[in-house]
């Protein structure tokens, strides 16, 4: 009997990490040892403006990778300044990467700010991925922030589409410290039974980020509830970045 893969997504968050070059570099070379087709996954890059159409030119032909823009819209119509257009976005990407922390915290971005991008971005057949993080939670309800961030996106998103969730917890952002897997299984389940109850669908997947690298994937992709992982430093060589993506395979073909 043919055996069912556990869908996964495996994100790549460039960040601001690379030159242009660099960048190119970094993708020639997951394209050249890409040979291998991973069944039931999708690899998605995510680099700085400057890099996407560079790093897409390279990437275009394999099916299983996707280009990503680190930050999106929040209107069509108006102009702004240091933004790039909806129509370009959604010519040269397939997804968006949406209210990080570094970008809600440095940035101030709102979570209503992160709503308004992320209903732009599926008007435009984008796929968002919409960073939450625990922040703002209280003792009797440590959920309280993620909540909130799950609430304004129900607010605001006026036509149904795909989109997926995020969990980086802020303290394992870049630090070498991974969450506790029983933390994100937890807050994996809360934010499912949340978006169950907010919008009546629990089949939103829902990923972690933060201090992922080859040895500790595993850990995260056989919990039960999360379908994938964002990663931030480790996916900044071919090597560490490749490791991983073999580590979900077998993790896939352990299941
Ligand atoms: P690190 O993997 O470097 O901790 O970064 C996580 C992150 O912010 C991905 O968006």
């Amino acid at each position: 009997m043919l055996k069912i893969l556990k869908y996964m997504y495996i994100l790549a968050n460039w960040k601001n990490s690379l030159s242009a070059e660099s960048s190119k570099r970094l993708a020639e070379g997951i394209y050249s040892r890409l040979l291998h087709q991973y069944l039931n996954m999708e690899i998605v890059i995510f680099p700085d403006d400057i890099s996407l159409l560079g790093v897409r030119s390279i990437l275009d032909s394999l099916s299983i990778v996707k280009i990503g823009a680190q930050d999106g819209p929040m209107d069509k119509t108006s102009s702004l300044t240091g933004s790039i257009s909806a129509s370009n976005l959604s010519k040269f990407c397939d997804y968006v990467l949406l209210g990080h922390s570094e970008r809600r915290t440095i940035l101030g971005e709102t979570n209503e700010m992160v709503a308004l991008k992320a209903t732009e971005a599926i008007e435009l057949g984008l796929v968002p991925v919409i960073c939450v993080t625990k922040g703002n939670g209280t003792v009797f309800d440590p959920y309280y922030g993620i909540k909130a961030q799950l609430e304004s996106i129900h607010d605001h998103i006026r036509r149904q589409g795909k989109y997926l969730i995020a969990y980086e917890p802020i303290d394992a952002i870049g630090t070498g410290i991974s969450a506790d897997t029983e933390d994100v299984k937890n807050t994996a389940e809360t934010i499912r039974k949340m978006l169950s109850g907010i919008q009546g669908s629990s089949d939103i997947p829902v990923l972690y980020g933060g201090s992922v690298n080859a040895k500790n994937v595993s850990s995260f992709l056989s919990l039960e509830g999360i379908d994938g992982v964002l990663v931030g430093g480790e996916s900044l060589t071919v090597d560490s970045f490749l490791k991983i993506v073999k580590k979900a395979s077998d993790t896939q073909n352990l299941q």
